[in-house]
């Protein structure tokens, strides 16, 4: 195992993941952009011995794009099986990442797959698929930065179980920097301070708080020779918000916590 596949659990997620896949039930992943939700499917990927096979949701996915479609090569016309028909073909875990940025209608096509059936139904090749006991349908999304627009449907979201994921505690956090950027304790904890600041401050300001994500970024920048202000502005702040205002307060918040001067 490298550090990359290393995994700092933050309470029962893995225990509830554990009972939904015995129970061959969906799973449904809540919480902030950058808090560990892909890291996590891996992990379990790896622990249960089942590889994850991840489809990127966005408002362009049809149906099609997940299930396949018939293709012209060299003159023949062949079936060529979507990802989704390929994990419940193998009995993968297959993870739908922002599920809420798909269109219903490309979605409605899930739904013989999360309830008793677990079956997928492959319309233009007329055929009906059994989810081998090993599938397992997983997706996420951020129920705090959604539009009006874009919502997934209550029904939708009955047929999983949610599993609400949420930032380490500050302790944790700082061990994933040391591990993912090889920064001290003294940098990580620093770092994470800053955010722990400007994720209370988040309620005032109205953006999306930052990321473990940002944070081993910047950790990362440190650890190739960048001081920590001119790190944090680059990876933390920046990426945040493009109002200058608010990166002034910002800034001051980082300039308490860090040491260094900015570019
Ligand atoms: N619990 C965790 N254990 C280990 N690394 C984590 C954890 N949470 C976040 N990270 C770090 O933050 C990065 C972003 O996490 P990711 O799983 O991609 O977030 P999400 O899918 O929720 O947007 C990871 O690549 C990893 O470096
Ligand atoms: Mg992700």
């Amino acid at each position: 195992m490298t550090s990359n596949d290393l995994y700092f659990s933050n309470g029962s997620e893995v225990q509830l993941f554990e009972w939904a896949y015995a129970q061959h039930m969906p799973v449904m992943l809540t919480g902030p952009t950058g808090c560990g939700k892909t890291r996590f499917v891996e992990h379990m990927g790896q622990l249960l011995g089942r590889e994850v096979i991840t489809i990127s949701c966005h408002d362009d996915l049809t149906s099609a794009d997940l299930v396949g479609r018939f293709m012209v090569t060299g003159g023949d016309v062949v079936w060529v099986d979507g990802p989704l028909t390929k994990a419940v073909k193998t009995g993968a875990i297959c993870y739908l990442d922002e599920v809420v940025e798909a269109r219903h209608d490309s979605l409605a096509i899930l739904h013989s797959l999360t309830d008793h059936r677990r079956t997928l139904f492959l319309d233009r090749a007329g055929e009906t698929l059994h989810a081998p006991e090993s599938f397992m349908l997983v997706c996420s999304y951020n129920p705090a930065y959604r539009s009006s627009l874009k919502d997934l449907k209550p029904s939708f979201r009955q047929r999983f179980v949610t599993v609400p994921m949420t930032y380490l505690p500050p302790q944790r956090e700082a061990e994933v920097l040391m591990t993912e950027a090889g920064v001290g304790a003294d940098v990580a904890q620093r770092l994470v301070n800053c955010a722990l600041s400007i994720r209370q401050a988040d309620d005032a300001f109205h953006f999306e708080p930052p990321s473990t994500r940002t944070l081993v970024a910047a950790a990362r920048f440190i650890a190739a020779g960048a001081d920590e202000l001119t790190a944090a502005q680059a990876c933390i702040l920046a990426p945040l918000s493009s109002d200058g205002a608010i990166h002034e307060g910002l800034y001051e918040i980082a300039t308490a916590h860090l040491s260094g001067t900015s570019a």
